[in-house]
């Protein structure tokens, strides 16, 4: 299985997101992650779907949009509309998550379903057969730049076996916050063979050189 690499738009300098959005595919990263929030379900707000068709216009690599939207079912027409190539909304979300999930798989999106650090695996249950990624946060959303939850390991390893079990081999399990070359091993190791990385990425002197780093790393450990 290979490893994906996902630079978030959120750590780009806000001023200069064209480049930013080039500059991740320029570098190699996999497909680019980008941070929707609405300012009710995480403290913050940063960007909408304008964004994201600002991205589809500038690069050709697979648009990652994480929805981290009280409502996301009010908005599944528009980010689909807008280019997004996988839509992951939060378990954790007040609607009809199942039904949002369909929606966005019949929009002819991929639809992918995130945990919060906290929200334990069994939470999947009546989403797994619905979703082609599941990403698991390791900070608490709403601000990039965080410290990694060691503590969130075990649940990654988890959904990994549930997946095995369940004859979901190609299932994309993906993490989410505080993701740098000293934390991406450890999530690969536990099963994980999508990484988001923001800060440790646009913060790099090299991206090019980090995400081929990461990504060998993160292979050689890939449990
Ligand atoms: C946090 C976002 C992350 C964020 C990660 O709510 O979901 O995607 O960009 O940023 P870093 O890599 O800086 O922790
Ligand atoms: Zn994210």
């Amino acid at each position: 299985m290979n490893v994906l690499i996902l630079p978030s738009l959120l750590a780009a300098d806000v001023g200069h997101l064209e480049a930013a959005a080039r500059q991740a595919e320029r570098a190699g990263g996999d497909a680019l992650h980008l941070d929707i929030m609405d300012g009710v379900f995480v403290p913050n707000i940063s960007m909408g779907p304008a964004v994201v068709a600002m991205a589809k216009r500038c690069v050709t690599m697979p648009l990652s949009v994480h929805l981290m939207l009280l409502h996301p079912d009010q908005y599944v027409r528009r980010f689909a509309e807008a280019g997004a190539t996988s839509l992951l909304i939060h378990i954790e979300a007040a609607c009809d998550v199942p039904a949002t999930l369909r929606a966005i798989r019949d929009a002819g999106v991929r639809p992918g379903i995130t945990l919060n650090p906290g929200t334990p695996v069994e939470r999947l249950d009546p989403v797994f057969d619905l979703v082609d990624e599941v990403l698991c946060m390791t900070v608490e959303p709403g601000y990039g730049g965080q410290s990694f939850m060691h503590d969130v390991l075990p649940k990654i390893r988890a959904v990994r076996e549930r997946a095995r079990r369940t004859g979901r081999p190609d299932l994309d399990i993906i993490v989410d916050g505080g993701v740098d070359l000293t934390t991406a091993p450890a999530c690969a190791r536990h099963g994980a063979n999508g990484l988001v990385a923001g800060t440790a990425l646009y913060k790099a002197p090299d991206m090019a050189a980090d995400i081929r780093t990461m990504r060998a790393q993160a292979a050689a450990a890939l449990a």
